[in-house]
């Protein structure tokens, strides 16, 4: 029993509002949900080829979906893999490559690039360490294709991994190639005394 009986009846025109209110508002949105229109993939009997979703049509290119570049989009100038990256090489571009990078590439390929990622860890297929003469040799072009077009076992991240996005992670694979290859001459002179200070310590991963 509730402990007011007379609340418990004027609460009922109110039930009674708002379940009308409910059945008029669901009412309007049927409207929008019955529009006419092809699900994906839908026949139809309008078009005479019996198809609700319509060809490309011939020798037509979609808006922004033109890839005449073939330094920026394939890694190649004059049709050979290219050491030059087609935009300016900024510190911004290269710490978007390495986030990127420990996105995308670090599960397999480990955090320094020696192939000995997590993923690898647990008994995927080692990738070669990006430190062997032949990778730190190849030109940067090759770095792209690979992430375009995919090699052997490793699938593509074309579709994941925008086109500036995989330059930038090019950026910072010539980077780690580098830090491993690195010399004191590669130290600017006045921070070589810093070099027994303890390495600063980096924010933990999220
Ligand atoms: C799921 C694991 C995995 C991920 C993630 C991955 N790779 Fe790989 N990668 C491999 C494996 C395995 C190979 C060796 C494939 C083979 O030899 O068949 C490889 C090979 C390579 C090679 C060497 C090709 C050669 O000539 O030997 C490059 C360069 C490379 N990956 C770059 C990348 C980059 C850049 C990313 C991130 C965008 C990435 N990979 C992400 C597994 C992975």
């Amino acid at each position: 029993m509730p402990r007011n009986p007379k609340a418990a009846v004027a609460s009922r025109p109110v039930a009674m509002a708002v379940v009308l209110v409910t059945l008029a508002v669901a009412g309007c949105r049927q409207d929008m949900h019955d529009a006419p229109r092809y699900e994906p993939l839908e026949a139809s009997t309008f078009f005479a080829d019996g198809r609700g979703s319509r060809m490309l049509v011939a020798n037509t290119v979609a808006r922004g979906m033109l890839r005449e570049d073939d330094h920026l989009y394939q890694g190649k100038i004059n049709g050979q893999l290219t050491d030059v990256f087609p935009m300016p090489v900024t510190e911004e571009f290269m710490a978007r490559g390495r986030e990127r990078f420990n996105v995308f590439c670090s599960p397999c390929h480990g955090q320094t690039g020696q192939g000995n990622g997590m993923v690898v860890q647990r008994g995927f297929r080692a990738p070669p360490s990006y430190h062997e003469a032949r990778l730190r040799e190849a030109p940067a072009g090759y770095f792209f294709d690979v992430m375009t077009h995919g090699f052997g076992a490793m699938s593509d991240y074309a579709a994941q991994i925008p086109v500036n996005d995989r330059w930038a992670i090019t950026a910072y694979i010539r980077a780690l190639q580098r830090s491993q290859q690195a010399t004191i001459d590669d130290v600017p002179v006045g921070l070589r005394a810093n070099l027994d200070e303890p390495a600063p310590q980096e924010e933990p991963e999220p």
